[in-house]
């Protein structure tokens, strides 16, 4: 076959130096990995360039940051034989050519000095071992002896040796397997796919944080479900979020049945990520029914029911964030407030009132838009008529918000009365009394009995102090 030479590939001016410097040590270096294959992908400019050198990565990064003009500073990784330099928009990291040995319970391999093909042996997949070289006299030539172009071409993801070996030496590659399949819309192949079901046992060496770095890279795809279907496939979901396999599966009780709230959630994940890019919005859509599975019950009159599903729901989202160590800070509450919330315009959409918009409006705050963002994803039936029809009564809901809170401003509420002045007005030390007033000043705004306003809040709380028996210090 002729020789493949991607010059193009390499027209940034790091690359210049680094062959200047492969030269002078007489060494072969070559870029490789995610760099070459999303070049020919036409992924956009990439930021990171991982370079392997057959001799000292260490060294050859000292070598090249010598040579360029801003002499950046080299950080060195000893334990891993690693060094990283920046230059302009850049991150290159050196890594000299190795060979590698695994031990059952690590995925931190036993390393020694290799050659390219042992190198690119141990790499994950086919289309993450192609190499371009950067020696001045093969500048640009692809070395690809897994065929990884093919690949690229065929939309396959495979490993270049065993997949067995492969997946079980590093286990996190199974995540990225199915992560690469998820960004690029690839097929991962048959081999490897039963090797990632037999091998999903070891996903437990694998830290958390990893694990989930990889599904949100899913989560930011703009189809998730492929990413999860294949979880659930290969058996990895199981491992990682049975609350999700818990929602799988219809029951039929005296003919009467539920929908597989799986592939609904799976759906409406899918449908969110149309329209939003904030994967925290797209968690609350995976995780908005995860209460049904505990709180499913039927009975005869009712038939199939999930009490309060959202308010357990939003509880186990807190559970399962700190299982996987995701922050458990506002962005966790915010998915919680989501699943707790995720009912609520749906009620509203078959009878709109003022007071329940406002309460609505009260309860979600600035969330008001990514509420309803969930909850239009949450349509997710077949009937053509029932489709539309819940999609104009969101329009509804939706131009109600609008409304009310462009005349009652509830969005931020801020009670128009403070317990100061409640203290202050009755000559109250704190005590229950005041929260009484509030919590009455705050029901009668949001039910439309008094308006968003000082001075009827000012009133209704007199009226409400006496019917409480406090008398106002000004009356006296
Ligand atoms: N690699 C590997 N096994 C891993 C991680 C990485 O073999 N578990 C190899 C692959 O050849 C990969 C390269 O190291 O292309 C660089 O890894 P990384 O920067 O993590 O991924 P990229 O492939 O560059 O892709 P992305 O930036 O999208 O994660």
């Amino acid at each position: 076959m002729q020789d493949q030479i991607f010059k193009e590939a390499l027209t940034h001016k790091v690359f210049e130096y680094i062959t200047k410097a492969t030269d002078e040590l007489g060494l072969d270096s070559y870029v490789i990995g995610g760099f070459v294959r999303d070049f020919i992908l036409k992924r956009g400019n990439a930021k990171d360039i991982d370079v392997v050198t057959v001799g000292s990565g260490i060294d050859l990064a000292k070598k090249v940051a010598s040579l360029l003009p801003n002499k950046p500073k080299v950080q060195i990784f000893k334990t891993y034989g690693t060094a990283m330099l920046r230059f302009n928009d850049i991150e290159v990291e050196f890594v000299g050519a190795r060979k590698e040995s695994y031990k059952e319970d690590s995925r931190n391999p036993e390393v020694s000095a290799g050659t390219l093909q042992d190198d690119q042996d141990r790499r994950d997949f086919t289309i993450n071992a192609l190499a371009l070289s950067l020696n001045a006299s093969s500048f640009g030539k692809l070395l690809d002896p897994f065929d990884g172009i093919g690949d690229l071409e065929r939309k396959i993801i495979k490993t270049p040796l065993d997949p067995d070996i492969t997946y079980s030496d590093d286990p996190l590659r199974m995540m990225r397997a199915i992560r690469f399949a998820t960004q690029l819309n690839f097929t991962i192949e048959k081999n490897s796919l039963d090797a990632i079901t037999k091998n999903a046992e070891r996903i437990k060496i694998i830290t958390r944080e990893r694990i989930v770095d990889e599904l949100n890279k899913i989560m930011a795809s703009p189809v998730p479900s492929i990413g999860f279907l294949l979880l659930e496939k290969t058996g990895l979901l199981h491992k990682i979020l049975p609350e999700l396999i818990a929602l799988k599966g219809v029951e039929e009780v005296e003919g009467q049945t539920h929908k597989d709230n799986f592939y609904h959630t799976l759906e409406v994940v899918d449908n969110i990520s149309k329209h939003t890019e904030d994967v925290w919005l797209r968690w609350a859509a995976l995780l908005h029914d995860i209460g049904k599975a505990p709180t499913k019950k039927f009975d005869k009159r009712n038939g199939w029911t999930f009490h309060s599903h959202e308010f357990v729901g939003s509880k186990m989202v807190y559970k399962l964030f700190k299982r996987l160590k995701m922050p458990l800070n506002n962005k966790m509450k915010f998915v919680q407030k989501m699943v707790l919330l995720s009912s609520r315009p749906i009620v509203l959409a078959s009878e709109v009132t003022d007071s329940a918009v406002r309460r609505l409006i009260f309860d979600a705050g600035d969330d008001i838009d990514s509420l309803m963002t969930l909850c239009e994803a949450d349509i997710t039936t077949k009937n053509p008529k029932k489709f539309r029809r819940y999609h104009k009564n969101f329009e509804i809901v939706r131009q109600k918000i609008k409304e009310v809170e462009e005349r009652d401003r509830v969005r931020n509420f801020q009670p128009p009365i403070t317990g100061e002045e409640i203290m202050k007005t009755f000559n109250l030390k704190p005590c229950r009394e005041i929260g009484q007033i509030k919590e009455a000043i705050k029901e009668a705004i949001l039910e439309g009995e008094i308006p968003n306003e000082y001075e009827a809040s000012y009133n209704f709380m007199l009226q409400k102090a006496k019917d409480i028996g406090l008398t106002a210090q000004t009356e006296i």
